[in-house]
């Protein structure tokens, strides 16, 4: 995603109440102020239209978007600002490696990878979300029954992905490898870069992968 620098990214930051500034691991309820019981996480939330609209859809969940850059969560938070009124969703600007910073053990029940970067080159395949350095967090981090939904367009990084869960003991459900081939896709939430690719005729890779303790 390009980055562009925004003048107001910083006010935002201080100012909007979905913005995370100080610690909630293993008390997050004190920030939700609800019942729910269930914690879904999206990492690398780009503009955070996805997760607005499924916070606005399941008031029964509560979510957490995190996203490695300053500029980009700026526009989420705006996002969620304008066409969110539940207090079920919530911001965190970071880098995903330093996930447990901000959870403790068991604390999620479902982790959102949607089209992240593929990082091609293989002197960098440490770096994307599916490698088994992060697996190896999310483990931590996900409740015993909790499992991760994980979209892409990169039939590469699909392939590496499957290989790293298969080999860390992950159980794959529900893969394919044409999502919307024979599906109504009005029925969806997309991801912005989801729309933008089905629109380009672009096959999506989908998969399910679930702890198996
Ligand atoms: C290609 S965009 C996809 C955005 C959105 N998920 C979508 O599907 O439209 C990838 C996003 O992940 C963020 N990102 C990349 N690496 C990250 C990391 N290590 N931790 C958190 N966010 C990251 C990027 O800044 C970018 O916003």
């Amino acid at each position: 995603m390009r980055i562009r620098k925004k003048s107001w990214a910083g006010r935002e930051l201080e100012t909007n109440k979905r913005f995370i500034k100080i610690n909630y691991k293993n008390k997050w309820h004190e920030i939700f102020e609800n019942n729910n019981t269930q914690i879904n996480l999206e990492i690398g939330c780009g503009k955070g239209k996805f997760i607005t609209q499924l916070a606005n859809k399941n008031l029964n969940i509560n979510y957490i978007a995190l996203e490695k850059y300053k500029n980009i969560i700026a526009s989420a938070l705006r996002v969620a600002s304008s066409v969110c009124e539940n207090n079920n969703l919530f911001f965190i600007q970071d880098d995903a490696k330093n996930l447990e910073k901000y959870f403790c053990a068991q604390e999620l029940d479902l982790i959102y990878i949607n089209f992240c970067d593929p990082w091609v080159k293989r002197k960098h395949e440490k770096r994307r979300l599916t490698h088994e350095c992060f697996l190896s967090l999310y483990k931590k981090i996900l409740k015993p029954n909790g499992k991760i939904i994980f979209k892409t367009d990169n039939h590469m990084l699909f392939e590496f992905s499957i290989k790293e869960f298969i080999k860390n003991n992950w159980q794959l459900e529900n893969i394919n490898k044409d999502l919307y081939r024979d599906k109504n896709l009005d029925l969806d939430i997309m991801t912005e870069y989801e729309k933008k690719f089905v629109s380009q005729g672009m096959k999506i890779y989908y998969l399910e992968a679930r702890l198996n303790l």
